[in-house]
């Protein structure tokens, strides 16, 4: 068993909380908001305190925080109180640099967009304009805004619902029927000054499991619950199957005869724990290229069994 570091946040200042908190919840997606004051006056901030929280009604919901130094509020916050619209455009890899640029702290007066040498693009349905540079940006309204607290870095809520989004054609999957993860190329913050890129080898798959019912952990044979050998997401992806997907003893017995387990049975036949060591090391390479029915053949075969 792991040892902990438990906190209790009440213990500790909120700078000394605050790197456990974002360090661990990570990595966060960045709203690259933009609003506009009762003047007109455009502001862009960028807030990691983001997420989607509703598909019916489409609800984003951001949270510029009571500044940590003298509990002022952001101008973000202030703007929407006074129009309660906002932007929310999606950060990627090739807007980074120029989105941590506009979260420094500038007068009210100052325009992000100029700071940070991006494009005003008009909007739709609501007032702020869009980014021209973001890959994805979604037009709302703010439906509610709730303060978490009155003291230094207390989060305040902004719930937005979306009215009109807009979607770079060359992030669409073929089909135009969603987004391309790897044409999105997104970022995500971290704590202190670290950020990831979803992209190539970073992205991967994991299948749902919420079209059929997997047999679970608790069902997996106990020589393969108990193995030392593999891990958490293998056990994962094996419990996965549905139980009339479970390999018969027929297809385990043809699968034998399967060029690589053949020569392999035939190699180790007289060295029984070197074969079941080379059948679970078969059974994992196929759970890596995703070959899951292969996989629980190879871990099926009766010699892993007899020899735990
Ligand atoms: C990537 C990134 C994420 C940020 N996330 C937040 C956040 O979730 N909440 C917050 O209050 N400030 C956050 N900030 C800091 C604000 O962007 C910064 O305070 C900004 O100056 C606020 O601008 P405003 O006063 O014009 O609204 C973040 C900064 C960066 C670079």
């Amino acid at each position: 068993m792991a040892e902990f570091h438990s906190l209790t946040p009440t213990d500790l200042t909120p700078a000394q909380w605050h790197p456990f908190l974002v360090g661990a919840v990570a990595p966060r997606p960045v709203a690259f908001a933009s609003t506009i004051d009762a003047e007109g006056r455009v502001n862009l901030s960028p807030y990691s305190f983001f997420n989607a929280f509703s598909s019916n009604p489409p609800i984003l919901v951001f949270s510029p925080a009571n500044r940590v130094r003298d509990n002022t509020q952001k101008h973000t916050l202030q703007n929407v109180r006074e129009v309660p619209e906002v932007v929310i455009n999606i950060c990627d890899f090739a807007l980074v640099e120029q989105m941590s640029l506009a979260s420094t702290e500038y007068g009210k007066e100052v325009n992000e967009f100029t700071k940070a040498g991006l494009t005003e693009l008009t909007s739709e349905l609501v007032r702020p304009p869009r980014v021209a540079e973001a890959p994805a940006a979604f037009e709302c309204v703010v439906e509610q805004i709730i303060e978490l607290g009155q003291n230094n870095g207390a989060g305040n809520l902004i719930i937005c619902r979306v009215v009109r989004a807009h979607f770079r054609q060359d992030i669409l999957l073929p089909d135009a029927t969603g987004i391309d993860p790897f044409k999105l190329d997104a970022v995500a913050r971290l704590g202190g000054d670290w950020y990831c890129r979803a992209s190539g080898a970073s992205l991967f798959e994991v299948p749902k499991p919420n079209r059929h019912i997997g047999i679970g952990i608790d069902q997996l044979p106990e020589h393969l619950r108990n193995s030392d050998v593999l891990t958490g997401n293998e056990l994962g992806r094996l419990a996965n199957i549905e139980s009339d997907a479970l390999p018969t003893p027929a297809q385990v017995e043809e699968f034998k005869s399967e060029p690589m387990v053949a020569y392999l049975m035939n190699k180790y036949r007289a060295d029984a724990p070197e074969l079941k060591k080379q059948l679970l090391q078969l059974g994992r390479e196929l759970l890596a290229e995703g070959k899951v029915a292969e996989a629980w053949k190879a871990l099926s075969i009766k010699q892993i069994l007899q020899f735990t």
